[in-house]
């Protein structure tokens, strides 16, 4: 479960290998999980989960609350709460997901027909600022009288109630219906039994059954199951719509849609303290209680503390992985770093072995992707580093919903089909771990075939699975507005069409497939994917200008016409909240003409030379996107851009533009964070920023800018070696923040640029730095790959 002592002195092997002059030894913490703080992004849209969960878990449990902006769960925004809950999404726009299965300590009036059950009346106001938590543990005050406390297993909560000495009759609610987005779909059950519990003899009262709901963002419904033991129950009833039942030991839902369905359990007179145990299973019941049995043995306070420790250490063990030498960072900075880099490993969630949907395989599964849009870019590219071997499982994962769906998955959650954004881009989530050399157990042929099955069959749900608009594409040469040929033309559940930015997407998914074809040897495919990887140009209009600059992508007509878009529309200074699933979304999604028109990854010397005027106009262009408030640092579209003076050969702009993006728009406040967290992506950009580097999501390429710690290195769990990243010079990255010179193993280097040997084969990339911009990194020779360039 958990893992043993670090050493507390890690000697840098490898620095001592390749003779450098430095004596570097790195104080490694055993306890970075003592920098975590959960409730960053926990108001102002954050949307992040601040309980308690492990890496990739099943089940995150936290109090919800009755706030509008209730997707993580807990909001730091005063607001009452609704009782503890088991499942969670993480930093999700759309709805909120889940949070079912609520336990909630009441006080009664009298016996249990006196006590209020149903919501909204039966809400507690939270004692304000009671919250804390830390990896693995959360706990709140209720006005109530009670202190809530929770700590959690992959699949199990173990909750511990703390009641006020004036509470002569606790009772505990337990909520089956009611979840974060009032969706239940009336078929639930409950079942009431006393047990005596094989491990200690202990008398159990035992609650298990489940229920149905609708997914926060996306199409059908699911079922979920779990299983509640709480000793030293005196007396229990059930209730429906406030009918109170004392005694009864079963219920089933009339099918009436949000009923408020639950149970009540009296706890012994007196009692200054009571624990509860919850699991969770997408399958049955009986899994539900084999889960929390085997994982939570003991229903006890002990049990509980012991949990606490192991969860802890579970997060050490992952956080450890990283070692950094903090010496000259402030404690403030390392909070945003560590608690940055906690976030990024909370989803997807693991359901390996609990997968509903196709039980018979013996692959792993993982469900919340909420979405691949938004987690290719940043979140799977820092796991490849991280924990290669848990990407390994999400990419055997996804490869499997192709076999058992037919399709890679776009966005899903709660088991369900969710809305696809922009492009199909598990192409580029395959297509990141393939060139990175991530196999672990991966069956790449099926792989292979999954990305091309998106790139070759016009989907009919494109809405959610595939792509749309393919038979236009391969005639026009681009997606046409109003596409006639796209099955979801006519009426479709998601609207707008999206055709600029989908375009854009679908154009690099196919790179990520010419990159797999390329290593599969298919190089007839290789050949024909590269060549479609250009044809958003297609929808370059030369002719639009917006402040100065010409050239643009813009929508464009089946005829050939262009639609006039101003370049500026979907960015914060124009229609900033109009570019969405909406109908009238239009044709860009979530960021603007401006910032997608830098959108080609693969091929940015010839966009640069070829469309935007030279290097001179496209870093005058890129410092316009910044300085005139078109980027959009709080979406994922918005995070690449910040790297891309590289590409035009000063990276010293990328350092500053990174540090100034960095510093002031996150921090480490409850409103820190300038846009949902989406399953982690903001909390993986603030990780990649600090570590001085920056994936190109779907290829083999890291861009440099500056670290901000004196060291950094990383543990690659699969492998055992070590990568370290060392800066001479370095003061804070205040005044010696440009790279001057460049050693990696040993040897000089002037690329501005990194690939994945250093971290899959371990390394050591040493940065010398001064306080002005020098030639390093400036050359034609060192600039990132491009397509135009080859390098691929
Ligand atoms: C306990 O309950 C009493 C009466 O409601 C209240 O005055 C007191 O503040 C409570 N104490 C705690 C620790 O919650
Ligand atoms: C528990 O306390 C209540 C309220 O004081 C009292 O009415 C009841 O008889 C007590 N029950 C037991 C079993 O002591
Ligand atoms: C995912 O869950 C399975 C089943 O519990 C487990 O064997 C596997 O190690 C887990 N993966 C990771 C990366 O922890
Ligand atoms: C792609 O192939 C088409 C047809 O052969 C050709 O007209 C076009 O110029 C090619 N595009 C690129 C970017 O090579
Ligand atoms: C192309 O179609 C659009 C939309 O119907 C129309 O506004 C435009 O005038 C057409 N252009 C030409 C050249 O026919
Ligand atoms: C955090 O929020 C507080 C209160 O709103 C504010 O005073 C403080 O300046 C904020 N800190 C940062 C770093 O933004």
């Amino acid at each position: 479960m958990s893992c043993g002592a670090r050493p507390v002195l890690v000697l840098l092997a490898a620095v001592l290998l390749f003779q450098t002059t430095t004596a570097l030894v790195i104080r490694a913490d055993p306890d970075p999980a003592r920098f975590v703080d959960p409730f960053i992004g926990t108001s102002n849209g954050g949307h992040v989960f601040p309980g308690s969960t492990l890496p990739y878990a099943a089940v995150k449990a936290v109090a919800d609350c009755a706030s509008g902006e209730d997707q993580g769960g807990f909001v730091s925004d005063g607001t009452p709460i609704r009782g503890i809950s088991p499942l969670h999404d993480d930093g999700t726009g759309g709805g909120a997901s889940m949070g079912q299965f609520k336990v909630m300590p009441v006080v009664c009036s009298g016996d249990l027909t006196t006590c209020v059950t149903n919501e909204p009346a039966r809400v507690v106001p939270r004692v304000e600022g009671s919250a804390t938590g830390s990896p693995g543990y959360f706990s709140i005050g209720l006005e109530n009288g009670y202190t809530a406390e929770v700590t959690t297993t992959n699949h199990a909560a173990i909750h511990r109630i703390t009641v006020n000495a004036s509470i002569e009759q606790p009772v505990l609610l337990f909520d089956l219906s009611n979840d974060l987005g009032h969706s239940f779909q009336g078929n639930g059950n409950l079942d009431i039994v006393t047990l005596t519990s094989e491990q200690q003899g202990q008398k159990i009262t035992r609650l298990t059954g489940g229920g149905e709901w609708i997914p926060s963002f996306g199409i059908g419904t699911y079922s979920v199951y779990f299983c509640l033991d709480v000793p030293n129950v005196h007396d229990f009833a059930v209730y429906e719509d406030g009918t109170i039942n004392v005694g009864a030991t079963s219920l089933t839902s009339g099918g009436y849609a949000n009923d408020q369905l639950g149970a009540l359990l009296q706890m012994t007179n007196g009692t200054s303290s009571f624990v509860a145990r919850i699991g969770i299973s997408w399958m049955s019941t009986g899994k539900a209680c084999a889960y929390a049995e085997s994982e939570i043995p003991s229903i006890t306070s002990a049990g509980f503390d012991t949990t606490k420790t192991n969860a802890r250490a579970t997060w050490n063990d992952l956080l450890t992985s990283v070692e950094v030498d903090s010496t000259g960072v402030s404690s403030d900075f390392q909070t945003l770093f560590w608690s940055s880099l906690y976030r990024s490993f909370i989803s997807p969630m693991n359901l390996t072995g609990d997968n509903p949907l196709w039980p018979e395989s013996t692959e792993p599964y993982y469900d919340s992707y909420y979405c691949i849009w938004d987690s290719f870019r940043v979140v799977h590219p820092l796991w490849t580093i991280v924990q290669p071997q848990a990407q390994a499982e999400v990419v055997r994962a996804v490869i499997d919903v192709y076999r058992n769906t037919g399709w890679l998955p776009d966005c899903r959650m709660s088991t369900d089909m969710g809305f696809t954004q922009g492009g199909s881009n598990a192409d580029n989530l395959l297509s990141d771990s393939y060139s990175k050399g991530i196999t672990d157990g991966i069956n790449w042929q099926d792989g292979y075939a999954a990305v091309l099955k998106d790139a070759t069959v016009e989907s009919t749900l494109w809405g959610v699975q595939g792509r749309g608009g393919i038979l236009s594409r391969a005639t026009l040469g681009y997606i046409p507005i109003a596409d006639s040929t796209d099955p979801m033309s006519t009426g479709s559940t998601v609207g707008s069409y999206r055709s600029a930015s989908r375009l854009l997407e679908y154009a690099y998914n196919d790179f990520g497939i010419a990159l797999i074809a390329q290593g599969l040897g298919d190089s007839d495919s290789y050949h024909s994917y590269i060549n479609k990887s250009m044809d958003a140009l297609n929808i370059w209009n030369p002719a639009t200008e917006s402040d100065g600059f010409f050239g643009f992508i813009q929508p464009r007509f089946h005829n050939g016409s262009f639609k006039n878009v101003d370049p500026r529309f979907c960015s914060p200074v124009l229609g900033h909240t109009s570019c969405y699933l909406n109908p009238t979304g239009g044709e860009f999604y979530e960021a603007s003409s401006w910032q997608y028109s830098f959108y080609f990854p693969h091929n940015m010397q010839f966009i640069i030379d070829s469309y935007m005027g030279g290097v001179a106009t496209f870093l005058d262009r890129l410092d316009t996107l910044f300085e005139n408030g078109y980027s959009d640092i709080g979406d994922e579209p918005g995070f690449l851009p910040t790297f891309l003076y590289n590409y035009g050969g000063r990276p010293d702009k990328t350092v500053d533009r990174v540090l100034t993006t960095l510093y002031s728009n996150f921090n480490t406040n409850t409103s820190g964070l300038p846009g949902n967290d989406d399953s982690g992506a903001m909390g993986s950009y603030v990780v990649w920023a600090s570590l001085g580097l920056f994936p190109v999501a779907g290829q083999n390429t890291y861009l440099l800018s500056t670290p901000l710690f004196p060291s950094i290195t990383f543990n690659n769990p699969v492998t055992g070696t070590k990568a370290s990243i060392i800066a001479q010079n370095w003061d804070g990255a205040t005044t010696n923040k440009y790279v001057q010179s460049a050693k990696l193993n040993g040897q000089p280097y002037t690329k501005n640029w990194i690939n994945h040997d250093i971290f899959s084969k371990g390394g050591v990339l040493e940065l010398t730095l001064g306080s002005t911009p020098s030639s390093w990194g400036t050359q034609p020779r060192d600039l990132p790959p491009s397509i135009v360039t080859g390098g691929f």
